[in-house]
């Protein structure tokens, strides 16, 4: 048995696993920690699977549930890092704007437990949206607000409005602007670096509790400079997350739009469903998505001109991603956080758009 997991044990068995769980601070949880059982009688290996961005995240959420948080809680405290994060300049605070510089956030949740799902689309003016999306779960009959009834509803429950363009991402929408149309009244920024790859960054977590409870959150800043009202396949249940408590839970990151089209995150835990494991549901999914790519998305040999990535994670503790084109992904199974290699279908990325 290795050190981490002799640790589990004994937080779990003791008066300090007790203290720890008591001092979790968890806003609106979905039920308070609860100390865990011996390890003997856990029914799954505990897991918490991230894209590659999500380090931090996994770490988090393994912490919170060893010391017996709920899987949705787990998942959400660990995905606001990277939202609280103004360096991350795909998901909440310091997200890439839309075209006109404002800053439009997605979000979607599924907790296996309760069997429930919230999400909110093009939301405004809040750092947290996988945190709202969470509240639209847990506090209303609905399932999905957007825009300006979401920011609404976000502030009756005291979040704090905020301008969440930072300089940073001002100074790079500035530069795209100038650069878009050589006939346009903007001077181009030759300096500028290029953006021939519009960004679709995201974060996707995926938790499977002890005691095999499930759950997934994705949430973004959606492509960057997209479309006002634009929003991709995160805050959509189904697309960018899904979970079953009885299968597993599977979420994506990348082009929203052929994501969508799919179904991924429900059409991954379906495979899942049918015996496959992790990694073989998200290279199935992806050869879907292939199939379904109109040609102008398509280069000369048939590769996809875009990325997508999906994770997933079964309700025994099994987990897996896999990427169009070679890429990684965050998982804690009990070791440590560590980044690894996701299963992929194309040896070299074709020219993205
Ligand atoms: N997958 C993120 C987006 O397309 O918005």
């Amino acid at each position: 048995m290795s050190e981490v997991l002799s640790r589990r044990e004994f937080l779990a068995s003791t008066a300090v696993g007790l203290a720890a769980t008591t001092a979790l601070e968890i806003p609106h949880p979905m039920r308070p920690p609860r100390p865990l059982p011996p390890q003997s009688r856990w029914a799954a290996k505990p897991v918490v699977v991230s894209s590659a961005n999500g380090l931090r995240a996994v770490q988090k959420a393994f912490d919170m549930l060893m010391q017996g948080a709920d899987t949705l809680d787990a998942a959400i405290e660990g995905v606001k890092i990277q939202e609280l994060d103004p360096n991350d300049d795909s998901v909440g605070y310091g997200g890439l704007p839309n075209a006109d510089g404002v800053v439009q956030l997605d979000a979607s949740c599924m907790h296996g437990p309760t069997k429930r799902a919230g999400a909110v689309g093009a939301l405004e003016g809040i750092k947290t949206p996988s945190e709202v999306a969470k509240l639209v779960l847990k506090y209303t009959n609905h399932i999905f607000l957007v825009g300006e009834g979401a920011k609404r509803f976000a502030l009756q429950y005291c979040f704090k409005e905020e301008d969440l363009l930072t300089e940073h991402a001002r100074e790079v929408w500035l530069h795209w602007r100038a650069n878009l149309n050589p006939d346009d009244d903007y001077l181009d920024v030759p300096e500028a670096e290029h953006m021939a790859v519009r960004p679709t960054g995201t974060i996707n977590c995926d938790c499977v509790t002890p005691a095999g409870d499930v759950s997934s959150v994705t949430t973004t800043s959606g492509l960057a400079f997209k479309v006002p009202g634009r929003v991709g396949d995160s805050p959509i249940v189904g697309a960018g997350q899904y979970t079953d408590n009885d299968i597993g839970a599977a979420g994506s990151t990348g082009r929203g739009e052929s994501n969508i089209k799919v179904c991924g995150g429900f059409l991954t835990v379906e495979h899942m469903r049918r015996g496959m494991k992790p990694a073989d549901a998200c290279l199935e999914t992806l050869k879907r998505v292939v199939k379904l790519s109109e040609a102008r998305l398509l280069d000369e040999r048939g590769r996809p001109r875009f990325d997508l990535k999906f994770y997933a994670v079964n309700k025994r503790g099994e987990f897996g991603a896999a990427s169009l084109f070679p890429g990684r992904f965050a998982v804690h199974d009990g070791t440590e956080a560590k980044l690894m290699d996701a299963a992929y279908l194309y040896e070299r990325p074709a020219a993205s758009r």
